[in-house]
């Protein structure tokens, strides 16, 4: 560990009293003084600022950033992409933990995995080690050739998703977005921006898969239900100055918005985690 060099950087931002007593050989006290409270010591609980500051004084990384961003080997001493989903990351030998146990892949796996559940916690951290597929929906069997995995209302659905909806030209891919950032007018309120996103309120699409899971809709989930959302982009669009090119009102009929809604649903399937 570079205990030092971690607490010159925290001292820069908090007064910091550090009291070594080695009492057991293993054992000591360190007391820190801080700017606000401290919400747990467990660095996979809370990744916020002032946990994470402490956090550095007791774990390490695999791979640390310096000022610039720049990656640098720490506990990792080299790591390399074999394909999309996979990293072949090579330990540093000789490291232990303060018991002398010996650190292996095994610890990183179990860290990893430990860090996806763990109960109430506010940091971001689960977000980046999550990985949820969803896949094998009725809308992918249909895409894979099978002709009746769609019903006719869902058909229509999708020819209005192609068409007179415009939706793939944000909504496309195998998740059903450009990963890019649109001003929808969803943060359009009485005149000004509720919030301005990445800039002028625009905000990035999200996948459709699985809607029935993540209500309610938009960044601020400020509409409730499916049906609301076909709706907004029916007749709901909150005209603004940087509104997208492709937003405007449909004005879907009836008939049409069941259609829509039902093609949605289709985009449901099974989910792995
Ligand atoms: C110009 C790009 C664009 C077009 C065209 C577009 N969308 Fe979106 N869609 C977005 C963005 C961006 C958001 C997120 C807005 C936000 O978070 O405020 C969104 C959000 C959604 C959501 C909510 C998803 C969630 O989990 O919150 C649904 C459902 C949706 N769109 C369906 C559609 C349908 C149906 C159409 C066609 C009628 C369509 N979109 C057309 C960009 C677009």
């Amino acid at each position: 560990m570079r205990r030092g060099n971690a607490l010159t950087k925290l001292s820069t931002a908090l007064a910091i009293l550090l009291t070594l007593a080695a009492s057991n050989g293993l054992a000591a006290d360190v007391t820190i003084g801080r700017a606000t409270e401290q919400n747990s010591l467990d660095p996979q609980f809370s990744d916020l600022g002032n946990d994470a500051a402490t956090a550095e004084n007791m774990f390490d990384s695999l791979i640390e950033f310096d000022s610039k961003l720049r990656l640098h080997p720490n506990l990792a001493v080299s790591w390399k992409l074999l394909d999309p989903l996979t990293w072949e990351i090579s330990l540093r030998p000789g490291v232990t933990f303060t018991d002398g146990t010996p650190f292996t892949g095994a610890d990183v796996a179990f860290s990893l995995n430990r860090a996806r559940n763990i109960p109430n916690s506010p940091g971001p951290l689960a977000s980046f080690v999550r990985t949820i597929r969803s896949g094998n929906s009725r809308f992918d069997r249909f895409t894979a050739g099978q002709a009746d995995a769609l019903t006719a209302l869902e058909k229509t659905g999708l020819e209005l998703f192609r068409g007179k909806g415009h939706c793939v030209t944000c909504h496309v891919g195998p998740n059903f977005t450009d990963e890019q950032f649109h001003n929808t007018g969803v943060a359009w309120s009485d005149h000004d921006l509720t919030d301005k996103g990445r800039e002028h309120g625009a905000f990035k699409t999200p996948t459709l898969r699985e809607l029935p899971l993540t209500a309610p809709y938009m960044h601020d989930g400020s509409i409730a239900t499916l049906e609301d959302v076909v709706e907004y982009y029916s007749e709901g669009i909150r005209r603004n100055p940087y509104l997208d090119r492709e937003i405007r009102p449909r004005h879907f009929t009836a008939e049409e918005k069941r259609a829509l809604l039902a093609f949605l649903l289709s985009l449901s399937g099974e989910i792995s985690y």
